[in-house]
């Protein structure tokens, strides 16, 4: 199996991370063009029984029927992409040979046969479930996952059914369109679709990652008023720039439930998205007003498997499960950016070659708002 991973070998860079992380291997590969035969794409691997992301070149692949090539320009990571590499996402390890990442932007490059949505030079980006249009999700719609139950978008060039893409906004980068498909629209739909935010609301935002930061953006663009938590006061101060109300560090302030409450006044929070799981959601609830909606979004410090469902009655609390969204969604949210002429927050931006130090650097929490790699 190693020698596989190393048959295109040039150059072999071993980056081993601290935490117990799984090793990432960068192959650089040779520059490739819009006409170039071959193309580089990072693949998960495995060596001395670690996961691991390898640099590969591969052949340029070729659109089918209502299939459309994509020069991918941009992607960015999520929580999502780490835990993936540290086989710690959805109880195993990635399929060796699965492309990474969900999150992509590019350009259409060239179309297959009966493609109607797009046409060569539009600018476009992936959906997180590539078969999810509208409505419900579905079994089907779960297992059209990029970057996790099909290959994602650390690739030079991918191809991908035309209705598995968006346009994306004219006054976005690629770099900023390239953070909105995962975190953009699970905020989005936290907020909008599933919370009905009106510009009443006092909105609990966890820690200054990509969906919180999202939150933040959105919340102030709709008039509501966010309280954003942090571990770092000079992330805090940041997040004020951004148009927060109200901002708490939970780490020098460990019952920061009650600053919460206290900046609303008392009266409570009446959305929150909750991205902290075992650590952040009890206290939250503590946090809550009246007809407030929790989304439930994720586990950053494990999933908390408890909550007090009688005090729900009471208070008239909603709870929705988020699991990112559609088509449709990413379009609305679009329209909104496009309305708010908003611009993504981008933490740092690293190259194709360093795609396994932006692992490493999303790993070590440093940032706020969002990770990016060139392409
Ligand atoms: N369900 C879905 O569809 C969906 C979609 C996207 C993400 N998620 C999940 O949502 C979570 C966040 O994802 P992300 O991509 O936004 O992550 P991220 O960008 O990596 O955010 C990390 C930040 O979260 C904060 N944080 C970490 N542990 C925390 C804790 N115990 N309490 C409060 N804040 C904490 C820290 O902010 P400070 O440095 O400011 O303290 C940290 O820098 C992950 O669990 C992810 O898997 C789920």
């Amino acid at each position: 199996m190693k020698t596989g991973f190393f048959q295109r070998t040039s150059r072999v860079e071993q980056v081993a991370l601290a935490g117990g992380l799984a090793t990432l291997l960068a192959i650089p590969g040779p520059a490739t063009g819009a006409q170039a035969e071959t193309m580089r794409q990072y693949q998960f691997g495995v060596v001395d029984d670690e996961v691991t992301l390898v640099m590969k070149e591969v052949d340029r692949p070729v659109p089918g029927a209502n299939e459309v090539l994509v020069r991918v320009r941009a992607t960015s990571l999520n929580r999502r992409d780490l835990s993936i590499l540290e086989s710690q996402y959805g109880g195993g390890s990635p399929r060796t040979g699965l492309v990474p990442l969900s999150d992509g932007a590019g350009e259409v490059i060239s179309v297959g046969p009966s493609v109607s949505r797009f046409e060569v030079g539009d600018r476009v980006a992936g959906i997180f479930f590539s078969r999810w249009m509208d409505g419900r999700p579905s079994a089907l719609t779960n297992a059209s996952a990029r970057g996790g139950a099909i290959d994602g978008m650390l690739s030079e060039m991918i191809v991908s059914h035309e209705d598995g893409l968006v346009e994306i906004p004219e006054h976005l980068t690629f770099e900023e369109a390239a953070t909105l498909p995962c975190a953009g629209v699970t905020a989005w739909n936290a907020l909008f679709k599933h919370g009905g935010l009106t510009e009443d609301d006092f909105v609990l935002l966890e820690g200054t990652g990509g969906v919180s930061i999202f939150g933040l953006q959105f919340s102030v663009a709709a008039g509501a008023r966010p309280i954003i938590t942090s571990s770092s006061d000079a992330k805090l101060v940041r997040a004020r720039e951004l148009g927060a109300y109200g901002t708490v560090n939970y780490r020098t302030n460990p019952e920061w439930q009650d600053a919460v409450r206290d900046i609303t006044g008392n009266a409570g929070v009446t959305q929150v998205l909750e991205v902290g799981g075992r650590d952040t959601l009890p206290r939250a609830m503590r946090a809550l007003g009246y007809g407030a909606h929790i989304a439930i979004i994720g586990g950053l410090s494990g999933f908390a498997n408890t909550m007090p469902i009688g005090s729900f009655i009471g208070r008239g609390t909603s709870v929705t499960g988020i699991y990112v969204g559609s088509r449709e969604d990413f379009e609305a949210m679009n329209a909104f950016i496009t309305r708010h002429r908003l611009r993504p927050i981008i933490d740092r931006v690293f190259t194709l070659e360093d795609a396994p130090a932006a692992y490493e650097y999303m790993a070590s929490e440093s940032h706020l708002g969002k990770i990016v790699i060139t392409l």
